[in-house]
């Protein structure tokens, strides 16, 4: 089990969201969900308590939590309460396994990850990848997808031979469409499109039981379904390394780099 803490940091004439401003643009909020263990870490506003910031923080476990208290980031975020002389309200339970996050927390800490361990992924993990996948919706229902699990050594062997991006990953999973049964609409086929949502239902699937994951669209096709034996019409769409990240896999900094909602939203 994980553990959530929920901090009411309360000032006066808007203190509490200056806090919250300066946690983020110091780069601490940052620093703090790089830390080990740490599951989200987010300010919140509640509207009917102006001078009121609720940060929800959550962790691995006990472990975790107790290191977050002795760093030095937790030094930075008390001295600057102390500057915006806030009062403290915490309240700390015990949350959802690693086995079953929410889905803000999975959309959140789903990230591409490049380093894999050479860690088993248990059998029961791909059973719920491969069944999230199963419950996406397709055009007309049509259900055109063809999952191809890459465990074996001579699978893996393959993939390495067409994609540099395994990245070490113990399964791969080989996402491909069948032209002949995707549904098309006035000439357009939407079998790539299906099998894009069927990807990201089993890639976030995977983000909530605890896996790690990246989607990888650099690989040779033509020599993917040479490999693999693939008919005409099986379409190979994307490949999804899936396991648990190394120790030291790197961080990929533009996970962090998204643009402003004004950039790409509209409201018309
Ligand atoms: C359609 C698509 C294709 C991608 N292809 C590759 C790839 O071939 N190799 C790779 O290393 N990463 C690949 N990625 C990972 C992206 O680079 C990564 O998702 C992006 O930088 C955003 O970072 P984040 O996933 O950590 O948020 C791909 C991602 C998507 C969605």
């Amino acid at each position: 089990m994980s553990l959530t803490i929920n901090i009411y940091y309360t000032g006066k004439n808007g203190s509490a969201k200056a806090f919250a401003k300066e946690m983020i643009s110091t780069g601490i909020v940052d620093a703090v969900r790089n830390e080990k263990g740490n599951e989200r870490y987010e300010y919140f506003y509640p509207e009917d308590d102006p001078e009121t910031v609720l940060l929800i923080d959550c962790w691995e476990n006990q472990e975790a939590l107790d290191l977050h208290h002795k760093s030095s980031m937790m030094k930075q975020i008390s001295e600057l309460r102390k500057k915006y002389h806030l009062s403290m309200k915490v309240e700390q339970y015990t949350s959802f396994s690693k086995d079953n996050q929410d889905f803000e927390t999975v959309i959140r800490k789903r990230t591409a990850t490049r380093k894999f361990q050479d860690k088993k992924v248990e059998e029961e993990k791909i059973n719920k990848i491969v069944e999230a996948g199963r419950l996406a919706p397709t055009a007309k229902n049509k259900q055109p997808q063809k999952i191809y699990v890459a465990r074996s050594k001579e699978a893996l062997d393959k993939i390495d031979q067409v994609s540099p991006c395994r990245y070490g990953a113990p399964i791969v999973l080989i996402v491909c469409s069948d032209k002949d049964v995707a549904c098309v609409l006035d000439d357009y086929s939407t079998y790539e499109m299906d099998a894009c949502i069927v990807a990201t239902h089993m890639m976030l699937e995977a983000t909530n039981i605890g896996l790690d994951n990246i989607w990888i669209e650099r690989f040779n096709k033509q020599e993917l379904k040479k490999q693999f034996h693939l008919e005409d019409h099986i379409e190979p769409i994307c490949l999804i390394s899936i396991g648990y990240k190394a120790e030291d896999c790197p961080d990929n900094p533009f996970h962090h780099q998204r643009k402003d909602l004004k950039d790409t939203v509209k409201f018309i």
